[in-house]
Order: structure tokens, then sequence, then C-alpha cells
């Protein structure tokens, strides 16, 4: 039996390593993570995070051939494989700060793995990565007079939340890069053979380290540039009259464009897409390419205009100020399907609302606890209610930022009647039925949509 292991019990190894574990029934998964809390939750009824199926998959493979253990150092010394999956937060302080990739844990991990390893092994990077880091860790792994070699192994995750395990059953593909050389060609085909158990040989991409490390980063920067190109085209359609989903549909159906990720709103949320694309932009910049840098930080920016803007616009639209006005907020999680509020709309919306003196209500069926450990030290100046009903109670308006489909099914007649007139939707995801709000009188702004206000003139 093969022993694998992984370090970092996150979104990411969690569900990789429960998918692997049910498929590969012959291999031993550990996973393990310096949290001793998070690695009870994956030990008892409540998994530390939310994903649809998550449950069903852990609990049929765990203790049978995956396990969640706090004690790194024995378990390393145990593996044949090790996936990495630690965070690679961007950098707070020093050189490239606010950009480059904080790469501490990671190679703190790799000096861990080099001091329990009395094998040889393969490493895995599976948390996103700069192009290149695989090299400055071959050289700190193979830096031992032990006689010990490591080969280091790109393959990275592209599983989305929400989606995590139907990602992981049935993948676009598998990215798998490695070294020219006969170890490294023997490593890809290691991990290769991982995979092979239920993913479709054509689906698997072998390729060089570095285009692996690569597309990682340039696959989020392509989606979340779609994001941006469309929400940048739904502030031109607010002011035409044009409206952004028949023009998102429109293209969408050239089939060179395709349709999906081609949703206006109130810009991407997400621990990956801005984190990303500023490790691109870092590198651009740290290799001499100012103008290729530019442009893509320039994905970002337009990301966070359309946070700020969503917010001025209801200002705007709330005669000019939200000082003490009751505001309901629909969604803290960054998507649907999800607990996870890393960088979400949801949050930013919050923060500047509550620097307007708004009285903030937070509402959402799963992220709330997150939300409020988000907030940190504003965290008690707003309220929470799982109950949208009662988020709602005298609310002068509602915003919707998280695209829940439950927050479509509400009964928005007994909505309005509970709120304060005149009674504001600002639909940051463009999820309700618009005309049937305007009919029940609420003054309806959607995302790159005519608005509907019922005031008369
Ligand atoms: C993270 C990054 O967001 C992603 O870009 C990267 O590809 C993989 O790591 P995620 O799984 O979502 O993805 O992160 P997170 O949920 O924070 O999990 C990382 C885990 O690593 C945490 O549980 C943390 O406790 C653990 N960790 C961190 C260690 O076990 N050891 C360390 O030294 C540092
Ligand atoms: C993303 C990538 O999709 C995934 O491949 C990678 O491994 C990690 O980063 P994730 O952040 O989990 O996954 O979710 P995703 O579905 O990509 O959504 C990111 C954000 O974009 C969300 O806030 C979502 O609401 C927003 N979004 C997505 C839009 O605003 N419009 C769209 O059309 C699609």
């Amino acid at each position: 039996m093969k022993n694998i292991l992984c370090i970092g019990a996150g979104y990411v190894g969690g569900p990789t390593m429960a998918v692997i574990a049910k498929n590969c029934p012959e291999y031993r998964v550990t996973v393990v993570d310096i949290n001793a809390e998070k690695i009870a939750a994956w030990n008892s009824d409540n998994l530390p995070i939310y994903e649809p199926g998550l449950d069903d998959v852990v609990h049929c493979v765990r203790d049978r051939n995956l396990f969640f253990s706090t004690e790194v150092d024995r378990h390393i010394g145990e593996s044949d494989i090790i996936f990495v999956s630690v965070n690679t937060p961007t950098k707070t302080f020093g050189q490239g700060a606010g950009k480059a990739a904080d790469l501490q844990y990671w190679e703190k991990t790799a000096r861990q793995i080099l001091r329990n390893a009395n094998s040889s092994k393969i490493v895995v990077e599976k948390s996103t990565l700069p192009v290149r880091t695989a090299h400055a860790m071959e050289r700190i792994l193979n830096s031992n007079d032990r006689g010990l070699h490591f080969d280091v192994i790109s393959n990275p995750e592209f599983l989305a939340e929400g989606s995590a395990i139907r990602d992981l059953e049935e993948p676009d593909r598998v990215l798998v890069g490695g070294r020219e050389t006969t170890s490294g060609q023997q490593a890809i085909q290691a991990i290769v053979d991982i995979y092979a158990h239920w993913v479709p040989q054509e689906r698997i991409i072998t390729t060089n380290l570095w285009s692996s490390e690569l597309s990682k980063l340039v696959a989020n920067a392509f989606l979340a540039q779609r994001i941006s190109s469309i929400n940048a085209i739904a502030n031109l359609c607010e002011q035409t009259g044009a409206n952004v989903e028949e023009v998102a549909h429109a293209i969408g159906t050239d089939s060179r464009i395709g349709s999906r990720f081609l949703r206006a709103g109130v810009g991407f949320g997400g621990s990956c897409f801005k984190k990303d694309i500023l490790n691109l932009v870092y590198l651009c910049e740290y290799y001499g390419l100012p103008e290729v840098a530019a442009y893509w930080e320039q994905v970002v920016t337009m990301n966070e205009y359309q946070q700020a803007n969503f917010v001025s616009k209801m200002i705007s639209a709330m005669f000019n100020t939200v000082a003490g006005k009751r505001i309901a907020l629909f969604g803290l999680a960054f998507k649907a399907h999800t607990s996870d509020t890393r960088e979400s709309p949801g949050l930013a919306v919050c923060r500047r609302l509550l620097a307007e003196h708004a009285d903030v209500v937070l509402s959402d069926p799963r992220a709330l606890n997150n939300a409020r450990l988000d907030l940190g030290s504003i965290s008690d100046k707003v309220h929470y209610e799982t109950d949208p009903y009662r988020a709602a109670e005298g609310a002068h308006a509602i915003a919707i930022l998280t695209e829940w489909p439950q927050f479509a099914e509400l009964d928005y007649q007994a909505i309005f009647n509970a709120m304060e007139k005149p009674a504001f939707i600002f639909d940051g995801r463009n999820i309700l039925n618009h005309q049937a709000l305007y009919e029940i009188g609420f003054n309806v702004f959607p995302v790159g949509r005519p608005s509907f206000t019922n005031f008369p003139g």
C-alpha cells in the first residue's frame, strides 16, 4: 500500500484528498494540519467547511483509507508522496508587499519534510505558487547529505468552491508538471497513476514544471478577466439602455467566446482570483515586463471599481445618504453554495456602508460565522440574522450580494410590507425578477440593466 500525505487541510487539501481516497482504495491517504481544531472538525460530524457532497465522501472513506491528523512529522516519515496544500497568501510586508505570494509556509513545510524524511519522496505542489517556485523547493529539499532524492511535481488544483466534489470527480483536465529527467518522468507517472483511477487518460495533461505552475495562475487570470470585462460593459449598459444579460447572451453564443463566466455583478471574490492575478502582476514586474503587469492589474482595478461603484449607486439612489438607515445585505459568501467569505463582495459592500454610518444587517444561509470572524474588530457594529425576512424588517434597502438560489424564491411581497418606504432592492447578482419586484412597489436597481423606480416624474 502506498502512503499519500497532504499537508494543509483547507478548502483544497481536504476535498481533494477525500476524492483521491475514495477512488484509490489501495492508497492510504493522510491529511495533516498544524491547526488542531480544524483536524478535530475533519474527524467529527461537523466538517470545517461546507461543500455539497463532501460529507458523503468523507463518511464513506474516513478511517478506511483517509485519516486526519496533527502529527505532521511522523506522517512525513511514513509517506511516499507528499502533496503540499498550505496557504500562500499575498505578502503583507517587505519586498512585493500587496502583490507577491508569501512563501514562508511553503518553505517552512519543505524544510520540515527534509528534516523528517528517511527515504526519497515525491513532493507535489498543490498550492498555487509563483512560476519557478519548484526550482527553489528542489534546491532546499535536495540540499541534504543523507542521499535522499526529492522530485518536485506541480499538480495545481482547478476545483471551484461550491462544486468542488463534482470538479474533482469529473475534472475538465488534470495537470501534472515535472522535470524532463528520468526520475522526474517517473514522478509524473506516479501522480498520473493516482488520477488515472477515475479520470480518463486524455484528460490528464503532462507538461514541464514551469508550464504547469504558470497555467494555474493564467487560468485564474483569464477567468477573472472575463468577469471584469463583462462588468466593465455592464457600466456602459447602464448608461446606454443596453441590457448586459442580452449582450452576454449575444456574445456568448459565439463558440469562440463561449457563454460561461459572463455573469455581470458586484464583482468577483474568493481566495484565489485577486491573489493569483497580483501574483502574476508581480512576476511580470520582476521579469521586467511592466506593460504586461499593468495589463493584468487592470482586472483587479476593475473589480474594485465595481464594488465601490455598487455602493455609490446605492447611496445616490437613496437620496445621497444611508447614515442611520437599516440596510439588509443578503449574501456574505463570496459565491453560492459555500460558507467561505474570503474576499467576499458582501463584506466589501458591508465595510463601505459602515463607513457611511449605515445600520447594516447581514443575512446568509451558511456564511454568517465566517463573516463575523472576517469583520474582526468591527464585527459588533453590524447585526446578524439567518432569517432574511427578519433581516429585512424595517430596512430601507436590501442588497443581494451572493447568487444563493433561495434569495430568488423569497416572498418579496411580505418583505416589502415589512420594510420602510420607499423600499429599495439592489440586485448585485441579477438573480431576481425585477419586473415583479417593481410591480410590488420596490425601486429596483440591477447591474447593467435598466433600473425601475416607483417615483412619480
Ligand atoms: C490555499 C490557497 O488559498 C490556495 O491558493 C492554494 O492553492 C492552496 O492553499 P485553501 O485550501 O483554500 O487554499 O487554504 P486554507 O483553507 O487556508 O488551507 C490551508 C491550510 O494549511 C490551513 O488549514 C492551515 O492551517 C494549513 N497550514 C498552513 C499548515 O498545515 N501548515 C503551515 O505551515 C501553514
Ligand atoms: C476559482 C476558479 O474557478 C477555480 O478553477 C480555481 O481553482 C479557484 O478559483 P472559486 O473562486 O472557488 O474558483 O469560484 P468561481 O466559481 O471561479 O467564482 C469566483 C468569483 O467570481 C465568485 O465571487 C463568483 O460569484 C464570481 N463570478 C463568477 C462572477 O461574478 N461572474 C461569473 O460569471 C462567474
